[in-house]
């Protein structure tokens, strides 16, 4: 498709993280997820840029959107996307990723699209194939087309990302989505707070470059953007919070809370939702102030620009192993 906008160099055979990614790349890649944006609203939503492509999505742990997504972007682009479940409680750590990897990169994939309960474990699996890499989210570690996915929409609905105040709040520790987000808003020039209880905070979160608060009345004050988090419970080993009620009454969002933010503060969630846990379901579904669907629908446009963006780098490196 012929946007107009200039196609500049992405310097990386792989996207395993935000880190490492400059401002300028990382505008490259909301500047290309725009033009897909339209083209995804239109009846016709299909082209042609990743005909003969192999995308394979290689999932060791439970997605719905995420994997849709990218399974929508590589058709969309006309590539052939084929989707693997691998439940990780059956599988044997370590040698089997590696295992597996070694299998897959004989069938000749272009891109590999991996989601982990381990943190490292993708990065871990780009260095052994031949094709691109896009981490689909590494235990509580990365999960960098969600933190961009993140910035599409609040780009769009605020203007800009430089300045904007960013409150991110919840189950911190074990949030590769807060990771992520972290380090793309600091990278952007957003200044970012983190609003969770001290048992859901990782140590020394303070060097990520954060104002840490352990109250939503002080933290969400006069900030930009909500951005609520799940409550993972299933990462938790042991007891973090005494109570989902006691949770939900410190630090659910409701409209009691929210008053503390600007008044056109903007209401955001990866999903899945606890509706009652960390959101209340009349906040979530705010057809003003809530960006929830609309987050969905930027995923799309941005997975579209990942693969784009990573395949052009592969044209002149076919893998000849
Ligand atoms: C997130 C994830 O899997 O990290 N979800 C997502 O990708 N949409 C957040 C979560 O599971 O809570």
């Amino acid at each position: 498709m012929n946007t107009g906008i200039p196609f500049l160099p992405f310097p990386h055979r792989h996207l395993l993280g935000i880190e490492g990614l400059s401002p300028d790349e990382i505008t490259l890649l909301l500047d290309r997820s725009e033009s897909y944006v339209e083209q995804n609203r239109q009846v016709d939503k299909k082209q042609a840029l990743l005909r003969g492509r192999t995308v394979i999505n290689l999932f060791f742990e439970n997605s719905t959107r995420t994997r849709t997504s990218f399974e929508l972007a590589g058709k969309r682009l006309g590539g052939d996307v084929i989707n693997m479940s691998v439940q990780a409680s059956s599988i044997k750590k370590g040698e089997t990723l590696i295992d597996t990897a070694m299998t897959l990169t004989a069938m000749h994939p272009d891109v590999l699209v991996v989601r982990h309960p381990e943190s490292g474990a993708v990065q871990l699996l780009a260095e052994k194939v031949d094709g691109a890499v896009i981490n689909a989210g590494d235990g509580s570690h990365e999960h960098p087309t969600q933190a961009l996915l993140d910035a599409l929409t609040i780009r769009r609905r605020k203007g800009r990302l430089q300045g904007l105040v960013v409150a991110i709040c919840g189950d911190i520790l074990h949030s590769r989505v807060a990771r992520s987000n972290i380090a793309l808003l600091n990278i952007m020039g957003a200044r970012v707070r983190v609003v969770a209880p001290r048992t859901l905070l990782p140590a020394e979160i303070e060097r990520l470059g954060v104002e840490v608060f352990h109250d939503m009345a002080g933290g969400l004050k006069e900030v930009d953007i909500v951005m609520m988090l799940r409550l993972q419970t299933e990462r938790f080993h042991g007891s973090f919070v005494p109570s989902i009620r006691e949770y939900f009454h410190f630090f659910g969002l409701d409209y009691a809370k929210l008053a503390a933010a600007k008044p056109d503060a903007l209401i955001m969630h990866p999903g899945p939702m606890n509706r009652g846990v960390e959101i209340d379901t009349a906040v979530a579904d705010d057809i003003d102030r809530s960006a929830i669907r609309q987050q969905v629908e930027m995923g799309v446009a941005v997975r579209m620009a990942c693969l784009e963006v990573l395949t052009r780098n592969l044209s002149d490196a076919a893998p000849a192993k």
